[in-house]
């Protein structure tokens, strides 16, 4: 063959790989995101072609081909990726001084006066971590633990900002980092969609932008406008770049979005670049909470390592919460899940991190003495991050008159109650008042907790105001025909709803615990509740000391979960919840649900031959037992060793069941677990 016929071929196999990467394209706009951008006739001749072509060129055609494929296959929804190189986090410093003992470690270990740093904005988004083959895009991932994250690569296609395939010279594996985020104007903009349809608005663009990347339907991500800007890399980084001024020049030229940057190489520079930045942030139009100082030698970060999960040769330098001034015109009292009473200041609305604020919390009626906070006063207000936005201080005395603190429930008129000890005031009216009923179950249908979708504000509020739920468990037991007469409530509307709830009949253990709106009990204790209980069983059945063996449950914490699973009411609610078949899901592996010892309380006593007390009550727990350090009523069974004594006793008189050392063992090896 001669040059000229191989200089056609090459052409003729671009345009065939062109003319696939193009149809997988329109593949996707037309089946994933519903969206077509050219009309079949064009998409047909664009197949038509291809077909032709790949036979001219006389090569296999791959399965994946467009002409050997119909639609594009979605990709499986949140399926574990492992990352190449894990995603780590950055250590953070909130002072300059931090800053300055930074620069030192780091000249120390490089055994140099002086070291050369990039400083990008830290974005708040969510980081992504894109993993391309051969240029091409194969998945992208969020960061999950930093080693394992999930798929989201047909969310990901939807962001414009993120490139399907690269340029030129590739390395055969990169893996592209950087952050998801959504603009100040894209957020606007949703926010009036949702609240145009009775949907929960989102808190900031952060929790926004994590939300429409996590949607099961990349329709919706594609609508919501999502950016992305490129920060990082890793598997591949280092034939792509020596320094991370180099990798972002790459970057930039395969198309990605990347942020201005500014060097230094002294921490006077660094701290001067931060100074400037602070004051340059509120016009970005997008938030950043900080600067990222990273060392821009890669061999010296390679020198540098990382502790912890954070690598050494960067820091994470935050911004302080943005303080803004503005009016207060009235204070308003609302009524919480649990019943406090909080005081909320009603202001001239002011942008403050990139929302617009008409409301900030006084968080309760001493915080807003000791902040003498007066009507029409002029005020300090701050949004910072996740928080909602807060009175920092009074600038003046407004008119001069204090607003008057409520005696009785604002909303059902019950007397309020103010516990010695506690800042908070609170409403004695408990579900009985409408206010703590919605916030209940707003609370209970929200994202972390049930995940009911389409149940917004106004339709929980006439749900409550036409007395159709008075509790969680209500939700299960709906009146459908009563609803179907509503306005706005199509039967599309309806049946969503019903699926949707159908579909949080079994929940995780973790959601569920979340969703019962316990005191103290967030997400994290949730799950820690979860993971060591296993059952709702056997939570229900913890006493106080059990509780606090879970990791990170002190005193308080245990002392409001066993309040609450106490509670009359909330049992009967809980047996409703069960009645109409929501069951949350155990968590403990089959293997230890099906052990005999699972979910029992379990005494030793004596001392053990084979086993020391720690080992025999590692693995007691590792099957899901609980091991107690005293006998009672509530104890099944107690192993006694030799020389047992009062304890014994006890559970001799009290008819318990006892066994001897050899069962245990003969337990032990029974699970498997010798
Ligand atoms: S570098 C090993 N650069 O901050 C370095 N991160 O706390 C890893 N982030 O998970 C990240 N802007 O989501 C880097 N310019 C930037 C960043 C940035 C925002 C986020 C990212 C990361 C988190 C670390």
């Amino acid at each position: 063959m001669g040059h000229r016929a191989r200089g056609d071929e090459a052409d003729l196999r671009r345009r065939v790989m062109a003319l696939r990467e193009e149809l997988r394209r329109h593949n996707y706009y037309y089946y994933v995101l519903d969206r077509p951008r050219i009309s079949d006739a064009e998409y047909d001749a664009k197949l038509r072609e291809l077909a032709r072509l790949e036979q001219v060129l006389g090569e296999p055609v791959p399965e994946d081909s467009p002409t050997q494929t119909v639609g594009a296959p979605p990709s499986e929804k949140f399926a574990p990726r492992r990352h190449g190189v894990p995603m780590l986090s950055l250590a953070n410093a909130f002072s300059e001084q931090e800053v300055i003992d930074f620069d030192r470690r780091v000249c120390e270990v490089l055994g140099r006066a002086h070291c050369r740093y990039l400083v990008e904005p830290k974005i708040d988004g969510l980081a992504i971590n894109l993993r391309y083959e051969h240029g091409h895009l194969v998945y992208a991932a969020t960061r999950g633990d930093g080693r394992v994250g999930e798929d989201v690569s047909d969310n990901a296609r939807a962001i414009d900002d993120i490139p399907w395939d690269l340029p030129g010279d590739v390395p055969p594996v990169l893996e592209v980092r950087g952050e998801v985020y959504m603009s100040h104007a894209a957020f606007a903009a949703l926010n009036r969609w949702q609240q145009a349809h009775g949907e929960r608005p989102f808190a900031n663009p952060r929790n926004a932008a994590a939300g429409s990347l996590r949607q099961l339907d990349a329709r919706i991500t594609a609508r919501r406008g999502l950016s992305f800007f490129a920060y990082g890399a890793g598997l591949g980084a280092r034939q792509l770049a020596d320094s991370q001024a180099a990798l972002l020049r790459r970057l930039r030229a395969f198309g990605f979005p990347v942020q201005t940057t500014e060097s230094a190489d002294n921490v006077a520079k660094l701290l001067r670049i931060y100074r400037e930045w602070r004051g340059k942030r509120s016009a970005l139009g997008y938030d950043i909470d900080g600067l990222v100082y990273k060392v821009n030698a890669f061999a010296d970060q390679e020198r540098l390592g990382e502790v912890a999960r954070s690598p050494r040769w960067a820091l994470a330098h935050k911004f302080p919460a943005e303080e803004v001034t503005t009016r207060v015109t009235d204070v308003i009292w609302q009524v919480g899940r649990t019943g406090a009473i909080t005081p909320v200041a009603v202001l001239e609305p002011v942008r403050v991190g990139g929302v617009q604020v008409s409301r900030a919390t006084l968080h309760n009626p001493d915080e807003m003495r000791r902040k003498e906070i007066r009507l029409g006063a002029r005020v300090s207000v701050r949004r910072a991050g996740d928080v909602i936005p807060e009175v920092v201080c009074a600038l003046d005395a407004g008119e001069g008159r204090l607003p008057e603190v409520p005696t009785s429930c604002p909303v059902c008129g019950a007397h309020v109650i103010h516990q010695e000890g506690e800042a908070a005031i609170r409403c004695s009216g408990g579900l009985s008042c409408a206010a703590q009923l919605k916030e209940s179950l707003a609370h209970f249908v929200s994202r972390e907790a049930m995940d009911v979708e389409g149940l917004g504000r106004k339709l929980i509020d006439r749900l409550v105001d036409e007395g159709m739920v008075h509790s969680v468990a209500d939700l299960y037991a709906l009146d459908w025909s009563r609803l179907a007469a509503w306005e706005g409530l199509g039967a599309k509307k309806i049946a969503n709803l019903r699926a949707a709830l159908a579909r949080t009949r079994q929940p995780s253990l973790s959601r569920f615990v979340y969703a019962l709106g316990i005191r103290h009990v967030g997400a994290v204790t949730a799950r820690a509740l979860a993971e060591h209980f296993g059952s709702l069983e056997a939570l229900l059945r913890a006493d106080v000391e059990a509780l606090q063996q879970v990791p990170g449950v002190g005193p308080e914490v245990a002392a409001s979960v066993h309040a609450f699973f106490t509670e009359p009411h909330n049992l009967a609610v809980i047996d409703a919840l069960r009645a109409h078949g929501v069951h949350p899901r155990e968590t403990v592996s089959r293997r230890q649900r099906a052990h005999p010892l699972a979910g029992k309380n379990v005494v030793l006593t004596g001392s053990l031959e084979r086993l020391t007390r720690r080992e025999a009550t590692e693995r007691l727990r590792a099957l899901g037992a609980q091991v107690r350090a005293s006998v009672s009523a509530k104890t099944d069974v107690v192993v006694a060793g030799a020389k047992a004594g009062s304890k014994l006793h006890k559970a001799q008189e009290l008819g318990l069941r006892i066994v001897d050392e050899q069962q245990l063992l003969r337990w032990l090896e029974e699970a498997g677990e010798d």
